[in-house]
């Protein structure tokens, strides 16, 4: 044992601490290996994802909704991922699964957290809760400082360019098929009204999405309905019931 460590370390001090590009070749060669071992399989796996049952791509108002979230820059408080950690799993529940924002592109993780994470916020309060948190955040929350995003409730939803985005993120990988581009547009109208007569047609589309008036004005479409119909259906599309129990023992 003893002849082979004062061997080793002969050859150590003579080659390797002798001749800097030796140390060099040899540091290259070593951190190479672990280069190669990390990235070589990203070459031949087709995702690295976990395939996760329950997700499925937004409906076109909920993705509509996810572009007023960017556009208001409600990221800029928010973030939408819940980490591994004890506290914001006891406070936000089930950790975000990297499935859970597959179809999001750009993904709103965030990294700032003025207010709450909302990666689980889908279903945590009512459409009337949203409404009045949206009008004036001070009558929910009176300690709040979030900003007031009233008008969002008068103006008018333009949905007329949403095949077109919903073709833009097919490009990108989100399976929307013929249909859902099709049917876009008529889409919107259908989600709002939960008597309506492609009820059957929108639930195959899309599986489980809740179908109501979220700004509680039927008159119109608003940019309200389109964000309360994003916020509500953050965190619900995967059922942590079933999931973990199958899966993933990682974390546990
Ligand atoms: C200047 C920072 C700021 C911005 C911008 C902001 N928020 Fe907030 N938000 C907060 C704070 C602080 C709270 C916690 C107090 C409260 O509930 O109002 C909050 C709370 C919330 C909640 C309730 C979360 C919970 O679990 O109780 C929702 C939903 C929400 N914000 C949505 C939004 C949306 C949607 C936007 C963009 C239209 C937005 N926020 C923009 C700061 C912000």
């Amino acid at each position: 044992m003893s002849g082979k460590k004062s061997l080793w370390s002969d050859l150590h001090k003579s080659l390797f601490e002798k001749n800097s590009l030796i140390l060099t070749v040899g540091v290259l060669v070593t951190v190479s290996i672990g280069g190669i071992v990390e990235i070589a399989p990203l070459f031949y796996l087709d995702s690295t994802i976990e395939e996760v049952d329950g997700m499925r791509p937004y409906t076109p108002l909920e993705q509509l909704g996810r572009d007023i979230y960017i556009r208001e820059g409600c990221y800029n408080c928010h973030s939408q991922m819940v980490r591994p950690l004890r506290d914001e799993v006891e406070r936000y529940g089930h950790y975000s699964l990297a499935a859970e924002s597959m179809y999001d592109h750009p993904f709103q993780w965030g990294s700032k957290r003025t207010g709450p994470d909302l990666a689980r916020v889908g279903g945590k309060y009512s459409d009337e809760w949203h409404r009045d948190h949206m009008r004036r955040p001070q009558s929910v929350v009176p300690e709040s400082i979030m900003p007031a995003y009233g008008f969002l409730e008068t103006s008018e939803l333009a949905f007329d360019n949403v095949e077109a985005n919903l073709r833009a993120l097919r490009t990108v990988g989100v399976p929307y098929d013929d249909t859902m581009l099709a049917s876009a547009v008529s889409d919107i109208e259908t989600q709002l009204d939960p008597f309506a007569d492609d009820y059957d047609g929108f639930q195959a589309r899309y599986p489980g999405a809740v179908m109501r008036e979220f700004d509680g004005n039927p008159d119109q479409v608003t940019e309200l309905d389109a964000l309360i119909a994003y916020l509500q259906v953050l965190g619900t599309m995967v059922d942590f019931s079933t999931y973990e129990a199958e899966a993933d023992e990682n974390l546990r």
